[in-house]
């Protein structure tokens, strides 16, 4: 048994965290720092890629101060990532030419557009997975290209990269020396063959991007480079896993069939189907899940839904119904119900499974009777809703009804939701004892890159359940509030016009 750990940077939309594990997958130190969400415009959300960064180096610090561990105590370095942010910087200096576009910005609604043409949205669904949505990362390195002085003649002549947030922090954390990217990120930006594994150069051509600012795609666990500065400097990186793949891996979803949900900024339903891509017909996203070394790839179908817990920091920070996220559940439990008011959160329009750049958010069915406590009881609602919603289109897309689902997430800790939850699917809802699973399956797969765990086994073993909610509401009931989510979501369609 080694007395090493394994680090685990999560660059996440709202924060940076860096957390160490020991060999049974047990959270041993944290560092956390919460950055600016910039909102320059409606629909437009940028983060400050310097920031991201910087934050990023800090909490490496941060969490190795709180547990007095240096750089020989640590065996490998994980990286996980909010996915489809898209970073743009010069190759020379590292400074970035914009912003980073954040996943949830919809500025490319013409670009998709455009792109889309007369083939429609599916246009490079075939090859890529994806439908042609604001969402992946291909359309906004475009918008860069298009909309920054410069930028795309300095990208023709070879001076700049492009990446996901994944090869910025890589490419920050070695000094520069490594311009690569994993294929589960290479796989959300619409620009990769999910077959072949690499950039495809049609769609590059089409969209504009020269392929010489693209990083490498290489698998999710093997060495990419050593950390050049700060404590961990010698320290090899040896995982990379977009954010809610390494939750599927962290939550030992490793066999086709196993199915995870996250409920962080948005909710992210992965259903592990094995080394053959399926394609959805019921609008969800094929994505590659994992790639252990040189093994097979393992791919995923993904329910992405925008808005849940983001709209309770909305709650907070743009209507200051509370001061802290934590108070909405209390909030919620001083009704009994929502009191006939649907929220439904299409921020971002909506994503999976209805795909609608048109949307945009409403609060319906409200009365006099309506109070704060039935908008934050509404709030959650949508939360369970919008996973109904993604888990019936995985249910027909897969022919086979998932019969428990394993949740994880800052939000599961909320028990409110968690039963809601569970009442509103009709199965039951599972959270495991580690519900950190995104950073912890960042370090399962730097961890299996450098031997410190042997085997998948390792994963399946650490795995442990903490709590189970059965479903207790009746059969009718549970129909009555879906039909009215249904009717409530209905009237956000044809509202923003792209
Ligand atoms: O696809 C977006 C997703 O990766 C963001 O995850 O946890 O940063 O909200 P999170």
């Amino acid at each position: 048994m080694t007395s090493q750990y394994i680090a685990a940077i999560d660059q996440g939309t709202t924060s940076s965290r860096c957390m160490i594990f020991d060999h049974d997958g047990r959270v041993v130190g944290t560092g956390q720092r919460e950055h600016e969400q910039i909102l320059p415009r409606a629909g437009w959300v940028e983060h400050d890629a310097e920031t991201l960064w910087r934050n990023t180096s800090a909490v490496i610090g941060e969490a190795l101060e709180a547990t007095g561990l240096g750089a020989a105590d640590i065996a490998a370095v994980g990286i996980t990532n909010q996915r489809e942010t898209t970073v743009v910087w010069d190759r020379k200096t590292g400074k970035p030419v914009y912003n980073a576009i954040v996943w949830q910005d919809t500025r490319t609604d013409r670009i998709c557009e455009e792109l889309a043409g007369e083939h429609g949205a599916s246009r490079y669904q075939k090859t890529t997975g994806l439908p042609l949505s604001t969402y992946f990362a291909g359309p906004k390195a475009r918008w860069i290209l298009d909309n920054v002085e410069g930028a795309r003649q300095r990208a023709e002549a070879g001076e700049l990269c492009f990446g996901t947030v994944d090869s910025w922090v890589l490419w920050n954390l070695t000094g520069g020396k490594a311009h690569v990217t994993d294929v589960t990120n290479a796989s959300r930006t619409m620009l990769m063959d999910l077959r072949t594994l690499q950039w495809d150069k049609q769609i590059c051509a089409d969209f504009g991007i020269p392929t010489s600012m693209l990083p490498e795609i290489r698998s999710s666990s093997e060495v990419y480079g050593e950390i050049v500065d700060g404590p961990l400097a010698g320290v090899s990186v040896a995982g990379i896993l977009g954010d809610q793949q390494a939750a599927t891996f962290g939550q030992a979803c490793l066999s086709p069939g196993e199915a995870k949900n996250t409920y962080g900024t948005g909710n992210f339903l992965l259903l592990n189907t094995g080394t053959t891509p399926v394609a959805s017909e019921h609008g969800l996203l094929t994505t590659v899940c994992y790639r252990i070394g040189e093994a097979d790839a393992v791919y995923a179908l993904e329910g992405s839904v925008a808005v849940t817990g983001s709209l309770v920091q909305w709650l907070r920070d743009n209507l200051g119904l509370i001061s802290d996220a934590d108070e909405v559940e209390p909030l919620a439990l001083t009704v009994e119900d929502n009191g006939g008011a649907y929220f439904v959160p299409a921020f971002s329009g909506l994503f999976a499974p209805r795909w609608r750049p048109d949307a945009r958010g409403a609060i319906v069915g409200l009365t006099r009777f309506v109070n704060k406590g039935h908008l934050a009881r509404a709030a959650l609602e949508a939360t369970a809703f919008q996973t109904r919603e993604v888990i019936e289109a995985m249910n027909a897309d897969s022919d086979v009804d998932l019969t428990t689902l394993k949740v994880d997430g800052g939000m599961v800790v909320n028990e409110t939701l968690m039963q809601f939850q569970s009442d509103i699917l009709d199965v039951p809802v599972v959270r495991p004892v580690v519900n950190e699973t995104t950073a912890l399956g960042a370090a399962y797969a730097a961890g299996l890159a450098v031997g410190y765990w042997a085997s998948e086994d390792d994963i399946r073993n650490n795995w442990a359940e903490d709590k189970r909610w059965q479903p207790q509401m009746a059969a009718q009931e549970r129909a009555r509030r879906f039909g009215e989510w249904n009717k409530a979501v209905e009237r956000t369609y044809d509202w923003a016009s792209t």
